[in-house]
């Protein structure tokens, strides 16, 4: 039984997440990164194929999600949240068919760019008798030409003012070089627009100029160049990085262990999930840094903002298959 000071705290706690979700659908959000497409193919094994010692696998049907930055834009669009894309995309079929999976999830590509030096990313599993078999990758990842970043920079000015806050979706593509960031980042400072990272690579210093990045345990100790093996130490790691790259915010995930924030002139601030049934962790992060984004973009501050991030992320994890959730089963979820 909570008592009735511990009743009120709850009950105002879920009053105003609610109140942050009820404007999700007036936010508008541009996301920029490396997008591709998830693509799976199902069917059985029965037997090893005569040429070489490898199973068969007899197909059944096949399906495809927008993946990487792709999928921050289709759990921003589940929350009716307004969303715009800028990225590249490569000639041929894939290349209209990415282009036409962000449509039909209601995203703007106005700022989806043709990229001819590059095929569009696309990352194919194979799945026999629900197990992951094989995983064939198509992509071109080098960095994109000074021309390109000229054109995206372009695209970006032309969506910018009519967006409340900037998503920067880093899977290490070749989109986001240290040129785009600078280009990012000073628009977003000229036009007074928070950004958030979810940040790729071992250097942070060039995502400079972001509002919050969100690496998970991972990617923080790489960055920071430490060992991360319990709270102390990330706390040390989450402290050097914030001073080394001159973050007003740092959102460390760490998994089944829930998230810890930093801000300056803050202790840490560490959210612990709840227990639940896991199922899929892959693309947490991208719900992380799409409802935190949602959550700020309303007016939300970064402790409520996290929090809802964090209720949305184990939401996420305990559905099969589909890495998205509607408004309705975050309201049901917050406490
Ligand atoms: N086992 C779990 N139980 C409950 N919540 C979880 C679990 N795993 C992840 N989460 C939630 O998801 C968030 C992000 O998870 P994680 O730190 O694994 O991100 P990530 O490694 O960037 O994920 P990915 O890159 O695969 O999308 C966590 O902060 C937590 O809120
Ligand atoms: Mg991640």
């Amino acid at each position: 039984m909570r008592g009735i000071w511990e009743e009120n705290s709850y009950l105002r706690n879920k009053i105003i997440m609610k109140h942050w979700i009820d404007k999700f659908a007036n936010c508008r959000i541009l996301v920029i990164g490396d997008c591709m497409i998830d693509e799976y193919v199902w069917g059985t094994v029965d037997r090893i194929s005569p040429e070489a010692p490898v199973p068969v696998v007899a197909v059944k049907r096949d399906n495809a999600t927008l993946g990487g930055a792709g999928n921050v834009v289709n759990n921003l669009a589940a929350l009716q949240a307004d969303v715009t894309i800028v990225g590249t995309y490569g000639l041929g079929e894939n290349g209209r068919r990415l282009k036409k999976m962000f449509e039909d999830v209601g995203a703007n590509t106005n700022g989806l760019a043709l990229d001819e030096s590059r095929a569009t990313t696309i990352k194919t599993r194979i799945m026999a008798s629900q197990q992951h078999v094989l995983r064939i990758d198509r992509e071109t990842s080098h960095p994109i030409s000074n021309k390109m970043v000229e054109l995206i920079a372009h695209n970006i000015f032309n969506c910018i003012k009519s967006v409340d806050l900037i998503i920067v979706s880093d899977y290490g593509k070749g989109l986001l070089t240290p040129e785009m960031l600078e280009a990012i980042m000073k628009q977003a400072k000229n036009h007074n627009k928070p950004v958030l990272v979810d940040p790729k690579g071992f250097h942070y210093e060039k995502y400079h100029g972001a509002s919050l990045i969100t690496p998970n345990r991972k990617e923080a100790a790489q960055a920071a160049n430490m060992d991360i093996t319990d709270m102390p130490t990330l706390i040390c790691a989450g402290q050097s990085l914030m001073k080394n790259v001159g973050l007003p915010g740092l959102l460390i995930t760490c998994g089944k262990d829930g998230m810890v924030l930093f801000e300056p002139n803050k202790a840490p601030y560490h959210i612990e999930t709840r227990a639940r049934q896991v199922f899929d962790v892959s693309g947490a992060g991208d719900t992380v840094i799409s409802v935190m984004g949602l959550a700020l973009a309303a007016g939300a501050g970064y402790r409520e903002a996290a929090s809802l991030a964090n209720t949305a992320a184990g939401l996420v994890v305990g559905k099969v298959g589909t890495a998205t959730i509607s408004q309705d089963e975050l309201r049901n979820a917050v406490v």
